[in-house]
């Protein structure tokens, strides 16, 4: 087994031991330890949440004083008290007012794994989460506190700059990682966004 796919399995084998939805949970949790992203009593929106790794990670860091809505296209099946899920497309002209239903106030975090259904063919595999991606930033100006903070799942390529830049207007300052349980081989990186404007 090469090494890559062996870390793969270990995170997925540590995420069945430690109850979490999917391995995506640790990408999440290594930045939250690392940055402090979420805090106790934080309001978080998490888009691309299914099947809600990211989700429990939030929801623990939160607490039962913070509140996580979650949205994606799947269902979610977490029956926290904090969190709210909500299945939609995240390009639905509805999901504004069903955002805005489920948020006691504007959100402290928003974050953003979204993934289109990769179809193998890098650059259009590329050029969809990208697309994604600005999406969920163009809808994140809207209910994102100033002083809040956001962490994006970006696919590296051609747009990856821009993609950068325009995060790099909006934060005061935007980070690159590239957390252990996401594999090397793999073209995503995280790009967590410090103090939103
Ligand atoms: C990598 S998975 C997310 C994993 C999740 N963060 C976790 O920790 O379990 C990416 C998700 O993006 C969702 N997605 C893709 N396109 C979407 C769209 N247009 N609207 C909402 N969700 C979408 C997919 O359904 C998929 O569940």
């Amino acid at each position: 087994m090469r090494l890559e796919d062996a870390k793969r399995d270990q995170y997925r084998r540590l995420a069945r031991e430690e109850g979490y939805k999917s391995r995506a949970a640790y990408k999440l949790l290594e930045n939250v330890r690392k940055y402090q992203l979420i805090k106790s009593g934080d309001v978080v929106i998490d888009f691309g949440a299914a099947p809600g790794g990211w989700l429990q990670v939030a929801s623990e860091a939160a607490g039962d004083s913070g509140l996580v809505v979650g949205v994606d296209l799947e269902p979610v099946d977490l029956n926290e008290p904090n969190i709210v899920s909500i299945q939609s497309d995240i390009r639905s002209p509805e999901l504004a007012v069903k955002l805005e239903k489920a948020l006691p106030r504007k959100a402290d975090v928003f974050l953003s794994d979204l993934s289109p259904q990769v179809m193998g063919t890098w650059d259009l595999d590329h050029y969809r989460q990208i697309d994604l991606t600005m999406a969920a930033a163009s809808l994140m100006g809207g209910f994102l506190r100033k002083g809040g903070n956001a962490m994006f799942k970006v696919f590296d390529g051609e747009r990856f700059g821009e993609t950068r830049a325009m995060l790099s207007k909006q934060f005061r300052k935007v980070q690159v990682t590239k957390p252990k349980a996401s594999r090397k081989g793999s073209a995503e990186l995280y790009l967590v966004c410090f103090d939103f404007s």
